[in-house]
């Protein structure tokens, strides 16, 4: 989605800027641009495509000690260089630049248009630039509160004016806005990764909230120009975690994490002795965990699949009634919120806006939420009641891996905390701890696996549809595998209970239409071994995601053999082939892995 980058202070802002952006072109865009304010005013570059073009178009004279920029993902108009940000006023003398939708644009567009103003886009944002030159007020920060008073929507919104020169103002209402404190200098941007390489000193604004940057500093008030007093603190990361190193894309970087990054989000949890987890973070009692009687995961696209795994484990483990919906749906109709229901909002960016407003929607009916989100200080996380950080690290690639992976433990650790306030077993909690301990070696088992996987992989490329298949447990992996596929490789990727088959899509099994199966070693692996050769029978060529010693009889397969762990946790070593095989196929077909088209990291408009 939309990248906002801000900067005053004593260099140029351009360079700045433009590196600013190129650090958020994961998020998802289809245009760029940056304006400056110098001593001859405001200048604005600004055009359709990569930031890269940007940058070699960039005029010569384009000097300026403040300056912002954006990555624009259309939402109003098409992706062009006139609805590129930042937009301007008729004048020239304000510059703006959006994050987010303005639900009203075109009511205030006609508005514009009756005083006489000409809007040059077809953009909502455009309406920001000239109600802030319209306003009376005498300050810049009085007219931005002016302006935004008008507006109906989400914002992340960063200003400048010509008659200002010393300031930007920048405001947030649903959309992050990140303050980045430097030596007589200070930036800002709607993503940490923006901002890392130049400080880690860092303020989060929060919805309703303002900020006025100097070179000098910042101060932060509500709109009605109190003041908020927010000061910054230090963030824990390293700039490192930002830079793909000798990987060819983060997807990758961030597949091989994987290991790493289960370590850290069991560390410190697991105890032994009482063969239970340790989950501070919660803010519940025994007696409050006791009292759930129903979990509800909420989440979006693979975070919503790995929730489904999740309400698994904490069925089979804490033996509690658990279910996944998407959250996109969930507020659309008018959920029932029961106060003995514990609501899991699962997300990696902690920006998701479905996610987000889903959590708002549960609060607000006096429901308990608690969240496993990755990062830290997130819009969700803050939203929640308690929660598990999911410590994955910075995670950069569109397709999630390693957040998904700790998104699996960390369900793995609130069904163990659940489960054994109620009737889990000592030698099981001590059985599932003993496999959350084995898991890191085995993902690095799996993914020393990636040249044979590799070869799957080119010959699942080559065709332009496929089925991904599995059952109970084995089903939402088969959905996750099926949305990493068509996200980065855009083959048509259909997951599908395995036991549904023969109920429509057997259909379309021909020699061209190859399947994925999932078929772990379990209570179903005969009935699976059955539709195995129903697929055969119809020359459905085959991909089998299995285990060593699963007998597959005479079934012609390709097989993928998974190091085995306790049952219930089985699922996330099925999934991680399942990444490689869409990686791989990405590569083959000569795909951008890092910036799929038409997807975003952070998605932050509904
Ligand atoms: C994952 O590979 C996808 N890019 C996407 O489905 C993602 O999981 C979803 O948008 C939710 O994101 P979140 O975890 O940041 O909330």
């Amino acid at each position: 989605m939309c990248g906002i980058v801000g900067y005053i202070g004593g260099q140029q802002a351009a360079p700045l800027l433009l590196e600013g952006l190129t650090r958020l072109e994961h998020r998802g865009y289809d245009s760029a641009g940056v304006a400056v304010l110098g001593s001859t005013g405001i200048k604005v570059a600004k055009r359709a495509g990569r930031v890269r073009q940007l940058t070699e178009e960039l005029p010569k004279r384009f000097a300026g000690r403040a300056g912002i920029g954006h990555t624009r993902w259309a939402t109003h108009g098409p992706a062009n260089d006139v609805n590129a940000h930042p937009h301007v006023d008729a004048k020239g003398e304000v510059a703006v630049v959006h994050n987010g939708i303005i639900d009203n644009a075109a009511a205030l567009r006609h508005r514009l248009a009756d005083q006489g103003i000409d809007l040059a886009s077809d953009t909502d944002t455009e309406v920001l630039a000239h109600l802030v030159a319209g306003s009376g007020a005498d300050t810049l920060e009085g007219k931005v509160r002016d302006a935004l008073s008008a507006i109906e929507g989400t914002y992340g919104v960063a200003v400048m004016h010509a008659d200002f020169p010393d300031r930007i103002v920048v405001a947030r209402n649903g959309s992050p806005l990140i303050i980045g404190v430097g030596d007589k200098e200070m930036h800002v941007a709607s993503d940490l990764a923006a901002l890392v390489r130049y400080t880690t000193t860092i303020a989060y604004l929060d919805d309703g909230e303002m900020a006025t940057l100097t070179a000098g500093g910042f101060t932060t008030y509500r709109q009605d120009l109190t003041s908020t007093n927010k000061t910054a603190t230090t963030v824990d990361i390293d700039p490192a975690s930002y830079d793909a190193g000798d990987h060819d894309s983060f997807m990758h970087k961030e597949m091989v994490e994987q290991p790493a990054a289960a370590e850290r989000v069991l560390r410190g949890r697991l105890d032994e002795r009482f063969g239970t987890a340790h989950l501070g973070g919660l803010n519940m009692d025994a007696r409050e965990t006791r009292a759930i009687r129903r979990v509800k995961i909420l989440g979006c696209g693979s975070a919503y699949y790995v929730g489904q795994m999740g309400a698994a484990l904490l069925e089979e483990l804490a033996r509690i009634p658990a279910d996944a919906e998407a959250a996109s749906e969930f507020r659309y109709r008018n959920p029932i919120i029961e106060p003995d229901t514990l609501y899991v909002a699962v997300s990696q960016s902690g920006e998701t806006i479905d996610t987000l407003l889903a959590v708002q929607e549960v609060r607000r009916k006096g429901g308990r939420v608690i969240g496993l989100v990755n990062v830290v200080g997130s819009a969700i996380a803050r939203e929640c009641d308690g929660g598990i950080y999911l410590h994955a690290g910075p995670e950069v690639a569109v397709a999630s891996t390693k957040a998904l992976t700790n998104m699996f433990l960390g369900f793995a650790l609130l069904a163990l905390q659940l489960g054994r306030v109620r009737d889990l077993s000592i030698a099981d909690g001590k059985r599932l701890i003993a496999g959350l301990q084995r898991l890191p070696g085995q993902l690095e088992e799996m993914l020393g696996r990636e040249d044979e996987l590799a070869g799957i992989a080119t010959s699942l490329a080559a065709a332009e549809s496929l089925f991904f298949v599995g059952r109970v447990r084995g089903f939402p992996v088969a959905r996750e595998g099926a949305q990493k596929f068509k996200e980065i490789s855009y083959r048509h990727a259909e997951a599908y209970q395995t036991s549904e088959l023969k109920h429509g899509p057997l259909a379309l099994i021909s020699e061209s239409v190859p399947t994925v199966a999932i078929v772990p070693g379990d209570e179903l692996t005969d009935r699976n071994v059955g539709a195995l050769h129903e697929i055969a029978a119809r020359r459905g060529p085959l991909v089998v995601v299995t285990h060593a010693d699963v007998d597959l009889g005479d079934v012609e397969a390709v097989r993928i053999d998974v190091p085995r762990n306790e049952r219930e946790l089985d699922p996330i070593l099925l999934t991680v082939p399942l990444q490689l095989l869409a990686y791989h196929a990405a590569l083959t077909l000569g795909h951008d892995i890092d910036k799929p088209r038409n997807l975003a990291k952070s998605v932050t408009v509904e």
